[in-house]
């Protein structure tokens, strides 16, 4: 009994934001109420008006949103802008010797470049595209580590409107080549290869794979050397990232493009089938990426900011290549891993470089303190103001470790919830604002109209019950459409409801003060170490070995990386053993990635299916666990099964 009224005060702990802090954010109590209540008396003025004040426009825009094709919706339609130019030249006069990014590489080298500096760099990358033939509306696909060619190469493309689509490094030829092929990019811009945690990872022998196998749009290779590891050059279709710049000007006028046009393309997992092109647009998106900086880190002119995420996920390309830059922020870039050469990289890091604002992922944060708290304790931490958080929910054990170990009960938590789709934050404390609590994300941002929904489409008004999380109104840095699919957008996002009804593809549950708390995905996608993966990739994946027959891919809770993968694989013959596993496991891993090999493989003779062929991953999630089957399982076909998954596992 005791416990569980201590597990209810757990729940019900509250943080102020701290006095110290609001006294000196830029963005007081005050605003931050007039602004919820401008977007709450106006939705659409008050985007319009957020969209006037912090993007610098070509052409200036009349029509503010444009819904007569629901749910294909416009913002800004008749506007033209640059997002480089927001992201650069604007700040030339007043900040141009400001350094925008201070770049640590994995060996502990130190860049600091200033907005001049970028602006340079990013014009004669630029340029250099234009030499190959490129142009507004073609794909560049970037497959390059965490350093700042990658930002480079992603400001270029919007420079001249071409459209970008980043492929994390950590992917597999197979993933890189689907991608490319997806998109049919006409180049492809990577590295020779580059030292994470001091291993060297080859990019270019496995773009090189990709390359081979299919990429038939590719017509150039743009290849960075960073790691100077005697990387294979094709004559005629690659060169180096420095004969490509060399000799170009260091001034190129900004293709100004429509609100609507791409700006880039980003792959992301569904629930079935292959990875979904999510594509933003130019004028909303870097609204989104600006007013999220501003209001919820609070990122300020003297602020250094840090997003530990790689370009290669969202995160990196709003919270690294976009918002600070737009804002004219100094920021910290960083090519490693937390734990190399030992687990107070990051600490060391803040302390070195003077960080304000850090802001990393749950599965970091669980593995920092697994650690001790010896490795922070080792760093004063006192330039930090804020600490934030997104992924993946953030469980309040870290939570709390999080704001006292690292933020010694100073910073505010910002735990933030958004997806590759909503493009910025959505549902996210205000630094200066928002009273936190462990585990919640708290409340949506002025302008997001975010509503937890019933199977029937009614609002969920019990606060302890969950539903389907659902935005009820069209926001500017939303999605635009799936590259190529428009029917998959259409189904995927506003299939469930209406057209005027964006389904996130989680759950949550909303407490009696209304913050909000995310409980998972309602699709069949698990989350390993934050990043998002499909259950069919893994699936399909296993199904192509040569000696699997049929397999079944469901999570289990990590205590580190969130959510760890189990596969229930079928062979075609008999004989299941140790080797085979790990065989299939490394198999996966080289398919997919590494992010996505299986934690456990459990070989069984068939999988729990309904009678209508459906196989029953709820029953195989509660197997995968340990847990004790409660379901019901008079509907399967072969209900004894169930007991020979269980006995595999034990
Ligand atoms: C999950 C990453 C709980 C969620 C920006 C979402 C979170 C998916 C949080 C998107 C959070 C992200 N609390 N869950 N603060 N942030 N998620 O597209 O399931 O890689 O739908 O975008 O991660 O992952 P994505």
């Amino acid at each position: 009994m005791s416990n569980n009224i201590e597990s209810v005060l757990k729940e019900d702990r509250v943080f102020e934001p701290p006095t110290a802090f609001v006294e000196q954010a830029t963005l007081k109590p005050a605003d931050v109420d007039a602004l919820y209540k401008a977007a709450a008396d106006d939705h659409q003025g008050f985007w319009a008006d957020q969209a006037r004040e912090h993007i610098t426009w070509h052409t200036p825009f009349e029509q503010v949103l444009d819904d007569s094709d629901a749910p294909f919706f416009k913002w800004f339609a008749d506007g033209q802008l640059n997002v480089s130019y927001n992201c650069l030249d604007r700040h030339l006069e007043s900040r141009g010797d400001k350094i925008a990014i201070i770049f640590e590489g994995d060996d502990g080298g130190v860049e600091h470049i200033s907005y001049r500096e970028l602006h340079a760099r990013v014009c004669r990358f630029a340029n250099a595209l234009k030499t190959q033939g490129l142009g507004k509306g073609d794909r560049v696909v970037i497959y390059l580590p965490n350093v700042p060619q990658a930002a480079v190469a992603m400001l270029a493309c919007a420079r001249i409107g071409a459209i970008h689509s980043v492929v994390f490094g950590g992917f597999s030829a197979i993933s890189l080549r689907d991608r490319i092929d997806d998109a049919s990019a006409r180049m492809l811009i990577t590295a020779d290869g580059n030292y994470r945690g001091g291993k060297l990872i080859p990019l270019k022998e496995t773009a090189d794979k990709a390359l081979s196998e299919g990429c038939e749009s590719i017509e150039k290779v743009i290849v960075l050397k960073r790691a100077d590891c005697n990387a294979n050059i094709t004559e005629g279709r690659d060169m180096w990232w420095s004969d490509a710049v060399d000799g170009q000007p260091d001034q190129c006028e900004p293709e100004w493009v429509d609100a609507e046009h791409p700006l880039f393309i980003l792959y992301t997992s569904g629930s079935t089938g292959k990875p979904k092109g999510i594509q933003h647009s130019s004028g909303g998106y870097l609204l989104g990426a600006i007013c999220t900086c501003r209001w919820v880190f609070d990122l300020g002119d003297d602020d250094v900011f840090w997003c530990t995420a790689d370009v290669g996920w969202v995160t990196g390309h709003t919270y690294i290549t976009y918002g600070p830059t737009a804002c004219g922020a100094t920021q910290v870039m960083f090519e490693g891993v937390p734990t190399y050469p030992e687990p107070d990289r990051f600490w060391q890091m803040v302390d070195q470089h003077q960080v304000s604002i850090f802001y990393t992922a749950p599965t970091a944060i669980r593995a920092l303190m697994k650690q001790g708290d010896e490795y922070p304790q080792r760093h004063a931490l006192d330039s930090l103001k804020v600490l934030g958080t997104v992924g993946e929910p953030i469980n309040p054990e870290a939570w709390m470790w999080y704001r006292r170990m690292i933020g010694h009960e100073r910073c505010p938590i910002i735990d933030t919830w958004w997806q590759t789709e909503t493009g910025a934050h959505m549902i996210t404390p205000i630094a200066s604002y928002t009273p936190t609590k462990p585990g919640s994300a708290t409340r949506a941002l002025p302008g997001i109209a975010a509503d937890i929904l019933d199977e029937s489409g009614a609002p969920v008004t019990d606060a302890h019950q969950g539903g389907v999380l659902v935005m009820t109104k069209p926001w500017p840095y939303m999605l635009r459409t799936i590259w190529n699919d428009p029917e998959r957008y259409k189904d995927t996002y506003f299939g469930m409801y209406d057209a005027h009804t964006y389904v996130a593809g989680d759950s949550a549950q909303r407490d009696e003060q209304g913050n909000f708390r995310i409980l998972g995905r309602i699709d069949d996608v698990v989350n390993v170490a934050g990043h998002r993966l499909g259950t069919m990739e893994v699936e399909s994946a296993l199904v192509a070995h040569e000696a699997v027959a049929e397999a079944a891919v469901v999570s289990r809770p990590h205590e580190v990386k969130g959510e760890a993968i189990v596969a229930f694989v079928i062979l075609k013959t008999d004989g299941g053993s140790e080797k085979l596993a790990s065989e299939l496991r490394d198999w996966v891993s080289e398919q997919l990635g590494a992010i996505a090999k299986p934690d456990e493989i459990r070989f069984a003779d068939g999988l729990p299916k309904t009678r209508s062929g459906k196989i029953m991953r709820r029953l195989l999630r509660t197997v995968a666990r340990g847990d004790e089957v409660t379901q019901d399982v008079s509907t399967l076909e072969n209900p004894q099964i169930i007991d020979q998954l269980q006995a595999r596992g034990a």
